[in-house]
């Protein structure tokens, strides 16, 4: 994902003559709505003096904080779970562990032993509970414990076992950190990643410089296998006290701010990654969206998942295609993040997202600010409802 933008789903094209508070024609902001619309037409200094700012300030690490590693997995809720599970194998993920009929585990190649928990929802409803980061060592674990809300359980019964901190948000999302998990070994000497699709690849020749002498690139029809989970992001109605929230007690620092459009004097998205000093991290982990007036509660946009190469993403999608999921978007290259991108529906109509070959950062990169823009460089054209929350559609 890279841009406020594209989470409305709006063409590149259209991208110059709209903005976030002209998004929506119904619901309950439509009278909040045409008056901030009408606002837009005013001179740009008069307008901005009108509207309240709304900025997303700037944040340091610092050892106070709970330092996080990386993203460890997710949890889902999903109606249908043996569909899901279908799903599951054509996206790329592998059967860890089934727990009864309620709880599946389903792991990458990377060291976690698993990345994505599917629970069958008890409700009927599609429902996502939540990222859980791995802390850097025992004693930020235990910092996590001590924050305002926090409850601890141990993770026996899952894969790697650990222990897991959960953090409720007063909004009704959750927050976990991991510790302890028994990781999964993994041999990096071999220098190719495992693969369901590839038979055999080299390097790639180019015009000026051939590597590949007298070997040749062989594939086959296949899934496009997982090696972790790599980001999710909230279109958010209390963006600024969530922000204020990860950013004052973890070591989320913001990579790239963008502002609306219309109104520089309002922030609207911000992609974040783990300050982790000098070693390199992804461009994003977490994004956070102001939510447009007429979204009434927060919802997760997308999830998305690490996968080997451009190959790799190309035949996973034919391959998702050929099993007849729904496409969203791809695939494209993001600007912000640089990724090679593929979002799906899966089968509860979250967005899901593979991803290849994206941007890392560390200490001394500075954070960015902009203005929201077109989202990809190239690709197929932005589907209108690509910030649509596509679980509320099938499951009300
Ligand atoms: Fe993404």
């Amino acid at each position: 994902m890279a841009a406020w933008t594209a989470l409305r789903g709006e063409s590149i094209k259209g991208l110059k003559a709209r903005n976030w508070l002209k998004a929506s024609e119904s619901r309950t902001s439509k009278a909040m709505i045409s008056a901030l619309d009408f606002l837009s037409y005013l001179p740009r200094f008069l307008r901005e003096r009108i509207v309240p700012n709304m900025p997303i300030p700037e944040v340091k690490n610092d050892p106070s904080k709970v330092q996080l590693i990386r993203l460890g997995h997710v949890y889902f809720e999903h109606p249908d779970l043996n569909k899901f599970a279908q799903f599951a194998k054509d996206f790329g993920f592998v059967e860890e562990k089934k727990d009864g009929n309620e709880t599946i585990y389903f792991r990458g190649y990377g060291k976690d032993p698993y990345v994505y928990v599917a629970t069958k929802s008890k409700t009927g409803k599609p429902r996502f509970l939540g990222p859980a980061f791995v802390a850097r060592d025992q004693a930020e674990f235990d910092k996590a414990a001590k924050l305002p809300g926090a409850s601890v359980r141990s993770m026996d019964r899952a894969p790697g076992g650990g222990q897991q901190v959960t953090i409720t948000r007063p909004n009704g999302t959750f927050f976990h950190v991991v510790y302890g998990q028994t990781e999964r070994k993994i041999d990096a000497n071999t220098g190719a990643e495992p693969t369901a699709t590839h038979d055999s690849q080299g390097p790639f020749n180019t015009p000026f410089e051939k590597r590949r002498l007298g070997q040749f690139q062989r594939y086959h029809e296949g899934p496009a296998l997982v090696h972790k989970v790599g980001h999710f992001g909230y279109v958010c109605k209390e963006c600024d006290e969530e922000l204020e929230f990860y950013t004052s007690n973890f070591n989320f620092v913001h990579s790239d701010i963008l502002w609306h459009p219309q109104f520089s004097n309002i922030d609207v998205l911000t992609f974040m990654h783990l300050d982790l000093g000098k070693e390199w991290s992804d461009h994003h982990i977490f994004f956070m969206q102001r939510a447009p007036p007429e979204v009434e509660e927060t919802y997760i946009h997308h999830s998305s998942y690490e996968v080997a190469d451009f190959d790799t993403q190309l035949i996973g999608h034919e391959w998702l295609a050929k099993k007849k999921w729904k496409p969203v978007w791809g695939v494209g290259r993001h600007i912000l993040g640089s990724q090679i991108f593929d979002y799906w529906l899966d089968s509860s109509g979250f967005k899901i997202e593979h991803y290849a070959d994206g941007d890392v950062v560390n200490e001394d990169t500075e954070t960015r600010r902009e203005v929201a823009g077109p989202i990809s460089v190239w690709g197929p054209e932005l589907p209108k409802d690509f910030g649509t929350d596509m679980t509320k559609l099938s499951f009300q």
